[in-house]
């Protein structure tokens, strides 16, 4: 969220979870066939999409939300507002443990809602899904032994 102070755009989460439906149609998921989208909101209005860009090498698999922070830094946007994830899982699904301290390094209080196929609405934060994140001010307290 922006450190401004200055108050973000109102939060449209059905326009969002439209946008994350979009993006999970073009979905890279040949392995798992667990499809993701993730729609972004940032501070100036402005939304990034991204889905999960699986790879034979499956560790190389990119999760939905990491696409849609990485289309929206290389836009020039670090202020994120909101975030919607949607998969094709039955029940709601949350960002793995590698996209929760993507998303905590730059929006700390980010609400984040998640809905799968067949209802149910998850509703939380980044600080929520990762208590006691590592963050810069960890590395800007290090002292030399
Ligand atoms: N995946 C995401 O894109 N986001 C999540 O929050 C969880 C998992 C993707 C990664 C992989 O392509 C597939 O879902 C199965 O793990």
């Amino acid at each position: 969220m922006s450190g401004s102070g200055e108050t973000g755009p109102v939060v449209d989460w059905d326009a969002l979870t439209r946008a994350a439906r979009v993006a999970r149609e073009h979905a890279y998921a040949p392995y798992s066939r667990f499809r993701v989208g993730a729609a972004l909101l940032t501070h100036d209005g402005r939304v990034f999409t991204g889905t999960n860009v699986e790879n034979a090498s499956y560790g190389l698999c990119l999760c939905a939300e990491r696409s849609a922070v990485a289309a929206a830094v290389t836009a020039g946007a670090r202020d994120f507002e909101a975030l919607v994830v949607v998969a094709n899982g039955a029940e709601a699904t949350s960002p793995c443990g590698m996209c929760r301290q993507v998303l905590h390094e730059f929006a700390p209080e980010l609400p984040i809602q998640s809905r799968g196929v067949e209802g149910g609405l998850l509703k939380t934060n980044a600080s929520e899904l990762l208590p006691h994140a590592f963050q810069a001010a960890d590395l800007a307290s290090r002292r030399e032994d």
